[in-house]
């Protein structure tokens, strides 16, 4: 059974709808990544389920059981907030006691219990200092150990690494991981870095106006969004519009308003041809490959000039102009090649399988 079920919540503000009849669950130990721009409702979707908000239509389950008119405090929810609100006058043991004391946990017990977790992220030798003398990295790691201290049954994280700056971000996300995965925590986390919400979740949510847009694991998501918008919001993309002519075996001849064609994939039948927008993501793109197909597979070859390679590190990213001044970014890896030149013609080229077909304007 799911730790964690929401089934058709709805909140309102007034006329204003903030979350639209979405439906989710989470299985014991997992994460759940939310993700998607500002104000798509993430925040106040966390809100109802800790008991801050009270939905308008639906129903919010632990393990089951149905959390209506349940209080906050009712409810066995461990909570971190973006800005960690810890408290300024308590000591790192104070600020992580605080929940089990509030909960009316056994006393005794609760000096054994603090110094597990201090132990789980990393503080000893911090336990009597104050926030004020922590740095961002540890102050985040108090209020994750506040969080899990009551042995939660559903562990809500909102944006959790954001105060962070990017390095520091990169580190705690892993460490944060590893922490979850130790107290097999049930885990909402909300972030709108894609990267964050990818690496932390074993599944993702994209959320758009309020209402899920897509939901999958972070590859499914990443190689088969469904929509531009979740196409778009994870990862990079390269866009041609255009119309797509009737598909037989898999694969459709796509004609691009720029006049390139191309052939794409076409799954189960249900793209009967029309107008649609096809993506290919900077990765599967090649240039100047040998595109020698082998018999049947058939690649699709387009002519360009370079217009600009920037050298990131262990990568490369390309600017290819093609037919009509349409910009591609194409990344490579960098292996000591032989770089291309700046106004240099090349061809690009990828496969009908990389190629992502979605309805036009979606
Ligand atoms: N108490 C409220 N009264 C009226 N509108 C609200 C209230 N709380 C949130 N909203 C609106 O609901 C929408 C969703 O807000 P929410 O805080 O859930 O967004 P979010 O996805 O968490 O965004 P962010 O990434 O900026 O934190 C926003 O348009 C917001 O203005
Ligand atoms: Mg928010």
């Amino acid at each position: 059974m799911s730790v964690l079920q929401l089934s058709h919540v709805t909140k309102r503000y007034g006329a204003f709808i903030a979350v639209d009849d979405i439906s989710f669950s989470v299985e014991k130990g997992k994460i759940l990544s939310l993700l998607g721009p500002s104000g798509c409702g993430k925040t106040t979707t966390l809100r109802m389920i800790s008991g801050f908000e009270v939905a308008n239509e639906g129903a919010v389950m632990f393990s089951g059981i149905d959390m209506k008119g349940r209080r906050p405090y009712e409810r066995n929810v461990g909570l971190l907030f973006q800005d960690y609100a810890l408290f300024p006058h308590m000591t790192v043991v104070e600020n992580i006691a605080y929940g089990l004391k509030h909960r009316k946990f056994d006393k005794a017990k609760i000096p054994d219990r603090v110094a597990e977790m201090v132990s789980l992220v990393k503080l000893k030798g911090f336990e009597h200092r104050r926030p004020g003398r922590l740095s961002g990295g540890q102050q985040q790691r108090v209020a994750l150990a506040r969080a899990l201290a009551t042995y939660p049954e559903v562990v809500l994280l909102d944006e959790p690494l954001s105060a962070l700056d990017a390095k520091l971000r990169q580190e705690l996300r892993f460490e944060l991981k590893e922490i979850l995965a130790a107290v097999n925590a049930t885990t909402i986390v909300v972030t709108h870095d894609q990267e964050e919400a990818m690496s932390l979740g074993d599944s993702v949510i994209v959320m758009s106006g309020g209402k899920i847009m897509q939901q999958g694991a972070p590859t499914e998501i990443y190689a088969d969004p469904k929509t531009r918008f979740v196409a778009e919001f994870i990862g990079r993309s390269n866009w041609f519009s255009g119309q797509l002519a009737p598909g037989t075996g898999g694969l459709a001849k796509f004609k691009a308003t720029s006049g390139i064609n191309m052939i794409v994939p076409v799954s189960g039948g249900h793209l009967t041809g029309g107008q649609y927008d096809v993506c290919v993501r900077p990765e599967r793109i090649q240039i100047d490959a040998a595109t020698v197909a082998s018999a049947g597979t058939p690649v699709n070859e387009i002519r360009g000039a370079i217009r600009d390679i920037a050298h990131l590190g262990a990568d490369l990213h390309l600017v290819v102009e093609i037919a009509g001044g349409q910009l591609l970014t194409v990344t490579e890896k960098y292996t000591g090649q032989t770089l291309e030149q700046t106004g240099q013609e090349v061809s690009i080229s990828f496969r009908p399988r990389d190629c992502i077909v979605v309805p036009s304007g979606s």
